[in-house]
């Protein structure tokens, strides 16, 4: 069968051997994060001759499943691969929603281009996370804070050792049922600093969402959770300890004045969505929010003297965190004892009432997918 989303053809080959309702039941009584993926997958192949004639094309749906790749894929050596990470809301009359995608697809050909593999254009994006979440509507849960993460990515695929940008690529979209990130309900988290580790410099790939900068940090991560923390956080160690995000979330920080301060995009730092999207929110709520450069100096004295309130974290999969805890071998901000902040609380609210249709959406931000 062939659809037709946001004018672009997708061929439809659905899986003969779904999960049974009952299965997907009792995975969507408890989804965790990561752990369990939906039915279908959704797919769009690019290859170019060495003139560069050709392009995106095969946009189609299939049954999920392993990949078939030659050994000598570009992706499997020089790690020419990007991400996205976004998620569809079911809201309380049974529709389903996303989120902002276009920023979503906005940023992939952001990090395509730092990457030297293709722009995909936004209709091949939108139109694939349409037909996957069509074809697996079912797996969209309607729990408190849950909801269907969506993993777009793209690989070099081309079989080829030389090393230049590879002529074949493949886009596809995942989905995978999604709890609470963190599990429980709404602590503040401790953070462990990273000294030794950072996962982005100058001039780097930091600003792109490409697979190497998670593995450059999960080594930052064990250490983190060797000592108790949920997550790492990455300074800038040539710039005055500037604060830059934690492994994978940005940072706010909230003033005792009621303003906020986030470290400016610095091109080391991912621009999450979610960040832009507090930045406007609590915008909306009438607050000042600066962008700039905050040390760790700073966020220590801040603490200490109450000019700085509250911290927290913010991105796709655990939308707001408070921070309670920030800590090295020589180094603890916070107190075991903090709770959530008010403002974080509410800031909180906002954004996931926006997301899951019970505060209106008066920016736009939203898209019916089912
Ligand atoms: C390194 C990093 N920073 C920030 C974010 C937050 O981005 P977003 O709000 O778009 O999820 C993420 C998550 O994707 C991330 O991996």
């Amino acid at each position: 069968m062939t659809q037709t989303a946001h004018g672009v053809e997708f061929t439809q080959h659905l899986s003969e051997t779904p999960k049974s309702a009952e299965e997907r039941a009792a995975i969507l009584a408890n989804p965790g994060f990561g752990d369990y993926f939906t039915d279908h997958t959704a797919i769009v192949d690019y290859s170019v001759d060495a003139a560069g004639n050709g392009g995106w094309h095969d946009a189609r749906v299939e049954p999920y499943g392993p990949i078939s790749l030659d050994p000598s894929a570009a992706v499997l050596h020089y790690g020419q691969e990007i991400f996205e990470g976004l998620k569809a809301y079911r809201h309380a009359d049974g529709s389903i929603w996303t989120f902002r995608a276009e920023a979503n697809a906005a940023r992939l050909n952001k990090s395509a281009r730092r990457l030297a593999l293709p722009e995909l254009p936004e209709e091949y994006f939108l139109g694939a996370i349409r037909e996957l979440v069509a074809a697996d509507k079912g797996w969209v849960p309607s729990g408190d804070g849950e909801a269907l993460y969506l993993r777009p990515f793209m690989i070099a695929t081309e079989a080829f050792l030389g090393v230049r940008a590879a002529r074949e690529v493949s886009f596809r979209v995942i989905a995978s049922p999604a709890g609470n990130y963190f599990g429980g309900e709404l602590k503040p988290v401790s953070i462990w600093i990273s000294r030794e580790y950072a996962r982005a410099g100058r001039g780097g790939t930091g600003a792109a969402k490409c697979g190497g900068n998670y593995a450059a940090s999960l080594i930052a991560q064990q250490e983190a959770e060797a000592h108790g923390c949920k997550q790492v956080l990455f300074l800038d160690q040539f710039n005055d300890n500037a604060v830059e995000e934690l492994g994978g979330m940005n940072v706010f920080f909230v003033m005792k004045d009621g303003s906020l301060v986030t470290p400016a995009l610095s091109g080391t730092i991912l621009e999450g969505i979610t960040r832009m999207s507090v930045i406007q929110v609590a915008r909306d709520m009438g607050r000042e929010v600066t962008e700039r450069k905050i040390t760790l100096d700073e966020w220590r004295e801040g603490v200490a003297s109450g000019e700085i309130a509250e911290v927290f974290a913010c991105g796709t999969a655990a939308v707001i965190t408070p921070i309670g805890v920030l800590k090295d071998a020589t180094e603890f901000i916070g107190s075991e004892d903090a709770t959530a902040g008010e403002t974080t609380l509410a800031i909180r609210a906002q954004l996931l009432g926006i997301q899951t249709g019970t505060v209106e959406d008066t920016h736009g931000w939203l898209t019916r997918l089912a």
